[in-house]
């Protein structure tokens, strides 16, 4: 019998479970309480459940961002705007002709148990939502991540601060801003492009960081997105020696700071009536608005409590995906992670796995052996990362997707390959690491993928191709020369960088 699955959620990881389901031969029915596919990728000028500003671009360039058997168009540019990360995830829809299993506006979907008791049951899902109080039953479920925004009421005067203040959830753009001294709190991602986006109409934007972080821009070497020269398998292996804490990508930051249109200040300790008060003492007096960029907290408010227990500050999810208490392995968490490259990736092959478990083709070990393994998980990701309460999703990215990918059947064979493709096992190892390389043997192989890795350095380049240049002859000694320059710089600056333990391309602010 063809086993049914609930999905709850079309944003990109709900997309790509259904994709899952349908490749396994499964039933998929996906439920996406708004109107539309695409979530956080869909911006919505009233916030709803997930959100995103006006001015947001992809984090990851779009080679490393995409699914492992659908090469976004080479014509998009390499750092897309939410308006293309859409386009991306509709034509991925339509053309594995997703959209006919998911139902949209069906309600938030608020309760979710299986039949009895969770060590006895047979392993069924039942589903129930809010509109209709509707109830369905299904043998296995996906669920996707849920995210609040996380406020800091904690802070000292708070209530009595006269000023606007509000999550970064709510930020749309800097209409309203004009003119005003604004300080913002949290220095990720949102924090830094909401201050940078903000200082371009506001009088003074302060920018308050608790733990300092480093921030890198988009453009890497010869132009080139950076996250596809400095994220793949041979540099991530060496850099892993570096690094503690995921970078923040923004390309203005360091020029809005040097400009003095923004000030970065340390944590705040306090708020009065019209002003900010720093743990350092200093104050900044008049301040109209406050943006908090705290992050955001989980919930799955829906699921039994026994499948809520956490493992330090993460939840206790064998290999971040499925609870380890269950009788049956019905349930799986897809997208809930965190790591130095793009979720979908990472997702997608979550999703994989999980079907193939759902299916009985991967058996998982026993509870206690899964236990075991997600505690001693989550303390070499503590000894290894900044983890916190905010920040407990964190995963070594390429171990960790290899790690599913090898019980899926579908890890790439390094060593095969250096005997039977050497070209192409240059491209795997010192290449973009690129989802197509889950693609080249086992389940799930796709024909096109050598290709799809041997072409994404044309894809990459035609968006740059805007004019047309002359390709004179002296271009060509000239850039031999550069590879050369190129190679000599490289050997130096790993030298420098092993004595130093110190990346100098990156900007630390403390
Ligand atoms: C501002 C911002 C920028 C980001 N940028 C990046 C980036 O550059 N790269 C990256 O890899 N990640 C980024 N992320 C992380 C982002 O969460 C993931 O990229 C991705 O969107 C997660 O996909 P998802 O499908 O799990 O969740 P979402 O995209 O949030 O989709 C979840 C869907 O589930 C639906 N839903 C929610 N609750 C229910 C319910 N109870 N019942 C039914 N349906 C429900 C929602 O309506 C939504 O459509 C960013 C996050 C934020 C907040
Ligand atoms: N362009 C993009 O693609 C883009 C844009 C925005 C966001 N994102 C993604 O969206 C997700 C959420 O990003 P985010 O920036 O909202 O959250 P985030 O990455 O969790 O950052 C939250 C910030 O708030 C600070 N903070 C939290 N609690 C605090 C406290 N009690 N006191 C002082 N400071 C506190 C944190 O400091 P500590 O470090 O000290 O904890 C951190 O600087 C991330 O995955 C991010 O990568 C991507």
């Amino acid at each position: 019998m063809v086993q049914k699955v609930a999905v709850i959620g079309a944003g990109p990881c709900g997309l790509s479970s259904v994709k899952a389901c349908l490749d396994e031969g499964l039933e998929p029915t996906c439920f996406e309480s708004s109107d539309d596919i695409g979530g956080l990728w869909r911006y919505k000028l009233v916030p709803g459940r997930t959100n995103i500003y006006q001015c947001v671009i992809i984090n990851s360039s779009k080679e490393m961002m995409a699914f492992s058997d659908f090469p976004p168009p080479a014509e998009l540019p390499n750092s897309m705007h939410h308006t293309e990360v859409l386009l991306y995830l509709r034509l991925y829809a339509q053309t594995f002709s997703l959209l006919q299993h998911i139902h949209l506006q069906v309600g938030e979907l608020i309760f979710i148990r299986g039949r009895t008791s969770m060590r006895q049951d047979s392993g069924t899902w039942r589903r129930r939502r809010q509109t209709v109080g509707g109830r369905r039953i299904f043998g296995t479920a996906l669920i996707m991540s849920f995210f609040f925004p996380f406020f800091l009421r904690s802070i000292s005067g708070i209530e009595s601060f006269k000023g606007r203040y509000f999550h970064s959830w709510e930020y749309r753009n800097a209409k309203g801003l004009e003119g005003k001294r604004v300080v913002v709190i949290g220095f990720g991602n949102c924090g830094c492009d909401i201050a940078v986006d903000i200082s371009r109409v506001a009088e003074r934007v302060y920018l308050s960081t608790r733990s300092g972080a480093w921030v890198v821009g988009r453009v890497g070497p010869g132009g080139l997105p950076f996250d596809t020269t400095w994220i793949s398998r041979l540099v991530v292996t060496l850099s892993s020696l570096f690094w503690a804490q995921i970078p923040v990508i923004n390309d203005d930051l360091p020029g809005r700071i040097i400009s003095g249109r923004i000030q970065v200040k340390p944590n705040v300790k306090e708020f009065r009536e019209t002003s900010v008060v720093f743990t350092d003492r200093s104050i900044i007096d008049e301040v109209d608005v406050v943006v908090f960029a705290t992050g955001y907290n989980y919930s799955f408010p829906f699921l039994p409590p026994d499948l809520q227990a956490k493992s330090g500050y993460r939840l206790r999810l064998y290999k971040h995906v499925i609870p380890p208490t269950l009788a049956h392995p019905t349930l799986a968490v897809v997208g809930f992670i965190h790591g130095l490259g793009a979720i979908n990736s990472m997702a997608e092959m979550q999703a994989r796995w999980s079907t193939r478990v759902f299916k009985g083709l991967i058996s998982l070990p026993a509870e206690d052996v899964m236990v075991k393994e997600i505690e001693t998980e989550t303390a070499t990701m503590n000894q290894k990362f900044v983890c916190s309460e905010r920040n407990p999703l964190q995963v070594d990215v390429i171990p960790y997707t290899d790690s599913l990918a090898e019980q899926v059947g579908a890890k790439p064979n390094i060593l095969q390959l250096l005997f039977t493709e050497p070209a192409l096992v240059l491209q795997v190892v010192l290449g973009p690491y690129t989802s197509y390389q889950y693609r080249l043997s086992g389940p799930g192989k796709w024909a096109g993928a050598r290709q799809a890795i041997f072409a994404q350095k044309q894809r990459i380049a035609r968006p740059f191709r805007t004019r047309a240049v002359s390709e004179e002859p002296g271009n060509e000694a000239s850039s031999k020369l550069s590879i050369l320059l190129a190679f000599i710089t490289g050997a130096a600056l790993l030298c420098y960088l092993i004595y130093n333990w110190h990346l100098p391309f990156f900007h630390s602010v403390e």
